[in-house]
This record gives structure tokens, sequence and C-alpha cells, in this order.
């Protein structure tokens, strides 16, 4: 007999990032992060899990080549799970497995990316999510998708978002064993349903410095880093919650982008410094000041506030004209030269990939002839 499970999970894209681990082999970050996940329809792992007494090895398929599960972080989510399976019962089948089979019993694993991985934008998020998912589903595990959460985190730090739908936020923790560093969710998908994703392909090149030793030398050599997570973070994680739970557009956008910006900055920071942005950045500059100069012309309506309010306080005129302006467009960058937008609604969207077709027009250049448009929800 066959036991198989299927499960399908989409990725996510952090709105506050995490960048930097306090403990290397549990995953456990240096700050808390939020992020919103995309619809499956659009960039999504799906993945088969099976096991069988005929399995003589655990063995793992990723879009249909044989990749090696040794490595610790699928061996630790295997091992969580593993302890977690209970006694399954199929009658109609005639299968019964008791919880000390589940520790003699292989399994086959088959993933795959409903998205091409040559573009660059293959997630590891999704990957581990999917994996722990279905392997709980598969061994009868009664945990909850949070506690699912802190196995997926040991995976991949950012796959533990992706448990869930909507609006997601990493609890740091605090425990040493990372028993509370977990997932929950902040709003589910129908919270704010209008917002749409794009996100332009810019390059299809791999990323030259992983996420992983990235962040490392980060927290190894960058001062700016130890500043974000103390001091910047915890109040926009706080503030960020409240944009998401008020559906404030304007200050979700000016977050987003800030966050962005200073993950960046943090990667510059770091010694040697890495530029994420650095292969192809005349066109992500293009990008973020099509958006800026976007963002701001769409507050014309909001002028006349500004000037009146100049003339009573002229020292506060530059702060307040940013935050006076109606955002449409919110970008965010990850470790890789592709830039997400998330568009305030379907006008916005449609507005801005007109803007983003006229500023690179698709004879121009294959590699920006890609976008994946996405309503956000799972
Ligand atoms: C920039 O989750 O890929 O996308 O935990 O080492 O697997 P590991 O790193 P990973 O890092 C993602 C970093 C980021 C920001 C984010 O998703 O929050």
């Amino acid at each position: 007999w066959v036991r198989m499970v299927t499960a399908q999970t989409p990725t996510n894209i952090a709105v506050i990032k995490y960048w930097g681990k306090r403990d290397e082999t549990l995953i456990l970050p240096v700050n808390d992060s939020i992020s919103v996940t995309l619809d499956p329809a659009h960039l999504c792992t799906t993945t088969t899990v099976a096991a069988s007494p005929s399995f003589d090895q655990d063995r793992m398929w990723l879009n249909g080549k044989e990749i090696s599960l040794s490595g610790g972080r699928y061996q630790n989510c295997l091992r969580e799970i593993r302890a977690r399976a209970c006694e399954v019962e199929d009658k109609e089948k005639g299968i019964k497995i008791s919880k000390k089979d589940w520790e003699k019993l292989h399994l086959h694993v088959a993933s795959y990316n409903n998205f091409p991985t040559a573009a660059g934008l293959a997630s590891s998020a999704a990957g581990f999510a999917c994996l722990v998912f279905a392997l709980a589903k598969l061994m009868n595990a009664k945990e909850d998708n949070s506690d699912l959460s802190a196995i997926a985190r040991q995976g991949s730090g950012s796959a533990c978002r992706s448990l869930f739908g909507g609006f997601v936020k990493w609890i740091m923790g605090k425990a040493e064993d990372g028993s509370d560093s977990l997932a929950v969710q902040l709003v589910d998908e129908k919270h704010w349903d209008e917002l749409v994703i794009i996100i332009a392909v810019v390059s299809s090149r791999q990323k030259e410095t992983s996420s992983t030793t990235g962040m490392r030398d980060s927290v190894e050599t960058s001062l700016l880093l130890q500043h974000r997570a103390k001091e910047v973070v915890p109040k926009r994680i706080k503030h960020m919650g409240e944009a998401i739970k008020n559906r404030d557009f304007g200050s979700f956008a000016q977050l987003t982008c800030a966050d962005s910006n200073q993950f960046h900055a943090v990667c510059l920071d770091t010694s040697p410094p890495i530029f994420y942005m650095n292969d192809t950045s005349h066109r992500q500059v293009k990008i973020i000041s099509c958006v800026e100069k976007w963002n701001c012309s769409e507050g014309t309506p909001q002028v006349g506030l500004f000037v009146c309010f100049s003339l009573f306080c002229l020292g506060q005129c530059a702060s307040h004209s940013r935050s006076l302006t109606l955002k449409q467009v919110a970008y965010t960058f990850d470790a890789g030269p592709n830039a997400v937008l998330i568009a305030h609604n379907r006008k916005a969207a449609t507005q801005l990939m007109q803007k983003l077709l006229f500023c690179f027009p698709p004879s121009s250049d294959a590699d920006l002839n890609s976008y994946v448009i996405g309503d956000k929800s799972i």
C-alpha cells in the first residue's frame, strides 16, 4: 500500500523584513517580521508526500529532479514532524499505521513550483511550508498551523509565514529552544482584498549572496542591523499592524518602502557589502523613482492642505508633505533584484502597469516582459 497526501502553499512577501538570526541552527530571528501571502494561483509550491512499506529510503524530487534530503534543514523538519505523528487508519484502503510505525516508514516527496525557477523567484518559503504541512497531514499530526510554522521555520525562516493567508506576523520569540518563535495570522485574506501585487521580473539571474550567508555577515558586521532590530523594527511592527487593520494604504506604503530601503541599507552596511540591487540597479532605481514620483503626483488634491499647513509650521514642511501624499503603490525588494509592487486597488494596478510598460517597453528588454499579477489572498 501507499498513503499519499498533496498540499499547495503560496509564497509570501515581507513588508517588514526578516534579516538576521540570533540562532542559525534553530533559525531564530533578531526581529519580528510581517508579510503578505500571495494567491496560490500565481506563485506556489505543490508537494505530494507518500509513505509505503516498499520504500527503502527517504527521497525527494524538486521540479522532477532528484535532490538530497540529507541537509540539516530537511532533516530538522522530518524529525520534528515524525515526532508528532499519530495513528492513521484508512479502512477503505485497509491501512493502519501506528505512531511507532511512522519511525520506520520511509517517505517519497515530489515538489513543484508553478513559476519558472530560472526567473529567480523560486522561494524556499513556499517549499518548506508546503513540505511541513503535507507531512503533518500524512502523519495525522494534530498541531495547529502556528505550531507547524515553528517547524517550517527550521527549514527556512520566511517559510513559517506561508502557513497562513492574508497578513502574517512572525513573532521572533524569546525562548532559547525557539518554542515561542512562530507565525500568527494578523488578518485573513478577505480583510484587504482589493490590494493587487505585481512582481516585475527585472532579472532572471540567481542572487550572488544567499540570504543565509548575507544575514550571517550582516549580524557579524553591521551596526545598522543592531539599531534596526532594537529601535526601528519594534515601532514599525506596531504601526504596520495598525495600518493593516485600518486598511490605511498611505501608512502601509510608507512603511513598506521605508523598510525595504532600510534592509538594503543594512546590506550596504555589511562587510563585505552586499549589493542585492546592484546588477540591474538602473532598472530598479527607475522603478523606485517611477513609484515615488507617481505617489507624489497623486497627492495633488492634498496640496492645499500642505500649503496651509506650511504657513503655520514651515519647519515641518518636508516631513508633512510626504505623509500628505495619496500613495497608490508600495514597492519592496527582497534579497534579489525583482521588484514587488503592491497597488492600492485594481485601478492603481492598471495605471501602474501602463507606466511600467511605458518605462520598459516590451520590445526593449525580454526580461521585463514578465509580470505576475495576483490578488493578495491564499
Ligand atoms: C530578504 O527565509 O530565505 O526575503 O532563514 O536563511 O532560509 P533563511 O532565509 P530566508 O530569508 C528571507 C529574507 C528576506 C526577507 C523576508 O522574507 O522577511
